[in-house]
């Protein structure tokens, strides 16, 4: 208590130069982690695209990195709760307040964030979609591809609501360098390429990273994961492009390619390992970690899915937020037995509000396969813990 007081009063005494040194949580590999996020485009096309080749010269291109489903909205969910709750649909969906996210594990070590959508019309917005800047009376912002206001545990709380905000915003926050420290970013639905093309989105990521990639854009060692929500191909594994940049990157690695089977989760579980979080007791657990963050912090656990030969992840597996209601199942129970990434057990605040849940069973066995709607359904079964 003592010590964040005396924080506070060095936070107030550097205010006027920004996000005082002091009031960044450092993590093992890097200090803030930036994604952002575009739409439906498969892995062949984009790894071929001129302004992806371009900044690959400056990052790791991740070459297995497989989305969950179809179509968007599970994706978006996914990426925020280690789990997509069955949801197979792009309509309004909400998730009660026992279910935690990213933003439970980062708050609890004090790792700052924000979540900016471009064309939200004000901070929290939690309508369906709004018109925004390109004027033509179309959506520009859609709540599909805000994962944050599903959420309840994000909503009923007034102070995260208000974290989540435009991209007018986020200029005005980096021009002051004081961009938090887990920031998600969803730009229009013409610049994500939605309602585009292929080219026109990554333009306009090649452009709109140019700033955030120059030297001394900020202070702290920085991650930016460039990444799609899904491919466009449904008849085909849900394989996307990842692209990892910023001043985090080591220079020896730039350039290079990670040929490590990724999923949104691995999100989870790299930010899990950096800054030493808790787990969710989901899917998050077992993820492997981005292979340069894993080889500096010493986590040994990466390997291939056992079930690889059949992933596919184009169909939605049963679950509360399924649109046929002969395949709705509860939310699962988290795992309190399992150990994340960050070498800790579950967030202690999941673990009291789901006690009452303890002898459920969970599909949740830290082991690393992905499942599906199709070929590999979630499997039922006691809690078991995942040490080695
Ligand atoms: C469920 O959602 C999918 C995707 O939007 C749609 O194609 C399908 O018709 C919906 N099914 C029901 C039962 O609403
Ligand atoms: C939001 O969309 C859902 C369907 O996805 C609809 O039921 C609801 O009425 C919409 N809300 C508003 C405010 O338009
Ligand atoms: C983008 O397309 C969707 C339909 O997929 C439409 O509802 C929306 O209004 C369009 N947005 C713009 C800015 O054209
Ligand atoms: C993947 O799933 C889609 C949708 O069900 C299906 O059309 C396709 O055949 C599947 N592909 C493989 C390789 O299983």
């Amino acid at each position: 208590m003592m010590q964040r007081f005396f924080l506070s009063l060095l936070v107030w005494a550097y205010s006027g130069i920004g996000l005082a040194a002091a009031d960044v949580t450092r993590g093992k590999v890097f200090d803030r982690f930036i994604t952002i996020w575009l739409e439906n485009q498969d892995y062949a096309k984009v790894v071929v695209d001129s302004s992806i080749v371009d900044l690959k010269r400056q990052g790791i291109l991740l070459t297995r990195y497989y989305a969950h489903t179809h179509p968007s909205q599970p994706n978006y969910l996914a990426a925020l709760a280690g789990e997509y709750f069955g949801n197979n649909h792009d309509d309004w969906v909400r998730l009660p307040e026992n279910v935690a996210t990213i933003v439970d594990l980062l708050e609890d070590k004090d790792v700052t964030w924000g979540g900016y959508f471009e064309d939200m019309p004000g901070p929290g917005y939690m309508g369906n979609a709004s018109d925004g800047s390109t004027g033509t009376d179309g959506w520009d912002y859609v709540r599909k591809h805000n994962p944050f206001v599903t959420y309840d545990s994000v909503t009923n709380d007034g102070e995260r609501l208000l974290k989540l905000e435009s991209f007018d915003t986020f200029q005005r926050t980096f021009a002051a360098k004081q961009v938090p420290q887990f920031v998600f970013m969803t730009p229009n639905m013409m610049n994500d390429g939605h309602n585009t093309t292929l080219d026109f989105a990554t333009k306009w990521s090649h452009k709109f990273l140019q700033p955030l990639l120059a030297d001394k854009a900020f202070d702290e060692k920085t991650l930016i994961a460039l990444t799609y929500d899904e491919s466009e191909t449904y008849s085909e594994p849900n394989h996307i492009v990842t692209l990892l940049l910023g001043s985090a990157i080591p220079p020896a690695l730039k350039g290079t390619q990670d040929d490590t089977f990724y999923t949104h989760y691995s999100m989870l579980s790299t930010l899990q390992a950096n800054w030493g979080l808790h787990n969710l007791g989901r899917y998050d657990v077992g993820a492997n970690v981005f292979k340069f963050v894993a080889d500096k912090v010493g986590y040994t656990a990466n390997k291939d899915p056992e079930n690889l030969p059949t992933v596919n992840n184009s169909v939605s597996y049963p679950g509360m937020l399924h649109n046929d209601s002969s395949v709705r199942l509860p939310i699962p129970v988290p795992n309190m037995k399992l150990v994340g990434a960050g070498g800790l057990g579950i967030l202690p605040s999941i673990k009291a509000a789901w006690s009452g849940a303890q002898t459920g069973q969970t599909p949740y066995d830290g082991g690393g396969r992905v499942f599906d709607g199709d070929r590999n359904p979630p499997v039922y079964n006691k809690p078991a813990d995942n040490s080695p």
